[in-house]
């Protein structure tokens, strides 16, 4: 737990940076990074950039999956997942592009190219640290409530309550919001060798709480993090009043 969220993101940014470091990724033993975007990463991203630029580390032996894109968004929107990756990490720092890896929202078979993602995930050798956030309803992701704790990577419909939520990014208007998206499974989280996940505010206070102290169910996919052996939550004051 930390103070505030800009604590809460220096102490993941750096912890990336030290699981990086210490795996000593070459061309031949990559180090794959789980990737989610949401405005609780920025400031991570803001972090993981400025260390980059200072020599700390490097990104040209990382490779990396997000976890989701929207459907039907093209790639070059300000608002794909797409974009917000480029503009807040890989335009950045000096990773390989054929290294990056986002669900593509618009392939013409969306079922086919989420079987390609997790084939292309077993073929890097599996996710050594997925690092992600939370809705306010417990999505991981866009699993959203009601998502199989086995789901793999597939075509979600979003939750009211999620479409709500990121309108903000949409002029407030939740018709501009896409419906549908591309996502992980929670089961391709669950995968990963180590998962981090960053909450922070007291909106998200209520989801962490049943997450934590409440029974493992697929109504909050989040507390799916209750059966992986390596799962770290970096929490943020406001985001803990509930526990
Ligand atoms: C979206 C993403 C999730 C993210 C969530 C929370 O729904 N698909 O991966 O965790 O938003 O976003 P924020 O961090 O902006 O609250």
């Amino acid at each position: 737990i930390r103070k505030d969220a800009p604590e809460a993101s220096v102490y993941v940014a750096s912890y990336i940076i030290e699981r990086i470091k210490a795996f000593r990724p070459t061309p031949s033993k990559p180090f794959v990074l789980g990737l989610p975007t949401g405005s609780s990463p920025e400031l991570v991203y803001k972090h993981l950039v400025q260390a980059y630029k200072n020599g700390e580390i490097s990104f040209q032996n990382v490779i990396t999956f997000n976890m989701d894109e929207y459907v039907n968004l093209p790639p070059t929107h300000p608002e794909s997942y797409h974009s917000f990756m480029y503009k807040h990490f890989f335009s950045h720092i000096d990773i390989n592009p054929s290294n990056v890896h986002i669900l593509d929202g618009n392939a013409p078979d969306l079922a086919r190219e989420c079987v390609m993602y997790e084939e292309k995930i077993r073929r890097c050798g599996g996710i050594e640290l997925f690092l992600g956030g939370i809705g306010s309803d417990g999505h991981i992701a866009f699993n959203e409530p009601g998502s199989s704790l086995n789901s793999r990577t597939r075509v979600k419909t979003l939750a009211y309550e999620t479409v709500v939520a990121n309108s903000r990014f949409f002029d407030d208007d939740v018709e501009k919001v896409p419906k549908m998206a591309l996502t992980v499974g929670v089961a391709t989280v669950l995968d990963a060798r180590e998962v981090v996940i960053i909450v922070t505010g007291n909106h998200k206070a209520a989801a962490l709480q049943q997450s934590l102290e409440q029974g493992v169910s697929a109504m909050c996919p989040f507390s799916a993090l209750q059966l992986h052996e390596r799962a770290l939550i970096v929490a943020d004051d406001p985001a803990t009043i509930e526990l």
